[in-house]
């Protein structure tokens, strides 16, 4: 019998390329190729690129210059892009980078085994399109091998909100929402390789469709399936909130007590500029009411400093916002030009002016998640044990408000959720001591 083909994959940006990285390497494998942890042996590698920020896109080209070397010592080897650089770059790519053989987009991979066909003949492939076949209904059922406790599960992608700011909409096209039943499935197969954590996954995960009761609906059907003890979602948009979803944080036990719901800013005047289609008040107000039905949620959020136009006093309003609400973590971004964008053609902001402000913002958000973490110490968390730690005798999991918890433990904790008493903080993780 012939070696099994080796793919290497690098994965950038967001956790849904985590996801496509995942079911890209099932596709390939139908075709032979086993996955490699390194691009020496690879013969074919694959970048899954991330284009939300601009540094991102040029990582991707610096790291495909380093990619030709392999290409020299081994001249069989395929090089492919994959990801949302590669739909809105296309066929630049191969321009800036001839050693490619394969672009594909987010929304066409499901097409990898017929596009490996033909770059086995020499040939380059490219392929960007929106195809009306669902990419999903395509791939097969997930591979049945034994996995870690935690997953990621797209159930929508594709945004419509059109902020002024990303490129989303334009990469990953306009909002689909996977059927219901076939989320359930795929829930169940993953449960029985081993996960008892999912993390649903969609650009504006909360407008989901695919269910008459909307994520919420959603939610309950996985809440019935057996095995599954966490569930979690990402990311949100304010508007998308809806009540049945504020009430399944309250009553829903699988439901983890984490939410990640990006804000951008606390300025009306730039939050309309952005097009962002709330005020900086109706989210304060919708923050209370999902603490209302779960007090003890870990809030996370999403900001962006230096949007065009955006003055001291707008930025004031942000750090203010943050203030009022109070973070357990968050993202900041320097606002960075994507071109197509609206916000493109605006003037910008000088860069040390966007330095300034985000190292403000940052050094706010990152007192606050240290006050939470400090706050964790002396309570009782449920962690859900994912690994063995870096120490003999340690496993490291998450608990339910997604802090990293390490404990002496032994090896059979792993896949399991038990309770931890929380006993001392550090900067990324948190040390806990097993309850017997
Ligand atoms: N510049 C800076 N940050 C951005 N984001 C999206 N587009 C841009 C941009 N052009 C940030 C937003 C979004 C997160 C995923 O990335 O905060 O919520
Ligand atoms: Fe981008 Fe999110 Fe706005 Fe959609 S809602 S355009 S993904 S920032």
């Amino acid at each position: 019998m012939s070696e099994p083909k080796k793919l290497y994959i690098k994965t950038y940006g967001c956790q849904m390329n985590v996801y496509d990285s995942e079911r890209m390497a099932e596709a390939l494998g139908g075709k032979g190729y086993v996955e490699t942890k390194t691009p020496d042996d690879a013969d074919m590698i694959l970048l899954n690129t991330c284009h939300i920020r601009e540094k991102a896109a040029e990582k991707v080209y610096s790291e495909l210059g380093r990619m030709k070397a392999f290409k020299v010592e081994k001249p069989d080897l395929k090089i492919g892009v994959a990801g949302c650089v590669a739909q809105a770059e296309g066929e630049e790519i191969m321009r800036r980078a001839p050693m490619v053989d394969l672009v594909v987009g987010p929304q066409s991979y499901h097409r990898l085994p017929a596009m490996d066909d033909a770059v086995q003949t020499g040939a380059k492939a490219l392929d960007t399109d929106f195809p009306e076949d669902d990419k999903f209904a395509t791939l097969k059922g997930r591979s049945k091998g034994k996995r870690a406790p935690t997953a990621f599960l797209t159930v929508q992608e594709g945004c419509d909100k059109f902020c002024a700011f990303c490129v989303v909409p334009y990469t990953r096209g306009s909002e689909v929402s996977r059927p219901a039943d076939r989320i359930i499935r795929e829930a169940q197969e993953l449960v029985e390789a081993g996960v008892r954590e999912i993390t649903l996954l969609g650009q504006n995960v909360n407008a989901y469709h695919g269910h008459d009761g909307g994520l919420a609906g959603l939610i309950w059907e996985l809440d019935k399936v057996d095995g599954l003890e966490r569930i979690r979602f990402t990311t949100s948009h304010p508007n998308d909130m809806d009540d049945a979803l504020i009430d399944a944080h309250g009553t829903c036990e699988k439901l983890m007590p984490y939410l990640h719901l990006p804000v951008q800013s606390g300025s009306n005047r730039i939050l309309k500029a952005m097009n962002r289609k709330h005020t900086a008040e109706g989210y304060v107000r919708l923050i209370e009411r999902i603490r209302a039905a779960r007090p003890d949620l870990l809030l996370s959020g999403d900001f962006i400093v230096g949007f065009p136009g955006e003055t001291e006093e707008d930025f004031e309003d942000t750090m203010q916002l943050v203030r009022d609400v109070h973070y357990g973590q968050a993202y900041s971004f320097k606002y960075s030009t994507r071109p197509g964008t609206p916000a493109a053609e605006k003037p910008q902001l000088p860069e040390d002016v966007m330095n300034d402000r985000l190292q403000r913002l940052q050094g706010l958000l990152r007192e606050q998640q240290q006050a939470t973490q400090a706050s964790m110490i002396g309570r009782e968390v449920k962690v859900l044990f994912e690994k063995a730690g870096r120490e003999a005798g340690q496993m490291i999991g998450k608990s339910e408000y997604l802090h990293a918890v390490y404990a002496e433990a032994p090896a059979d904790v792993l896949g399991t959720v038990r309770r931890v008493k929380i006993v001392d903080d550090s900067a990324n993780s948190l040390k806990g001591q097993l309850i017997a």
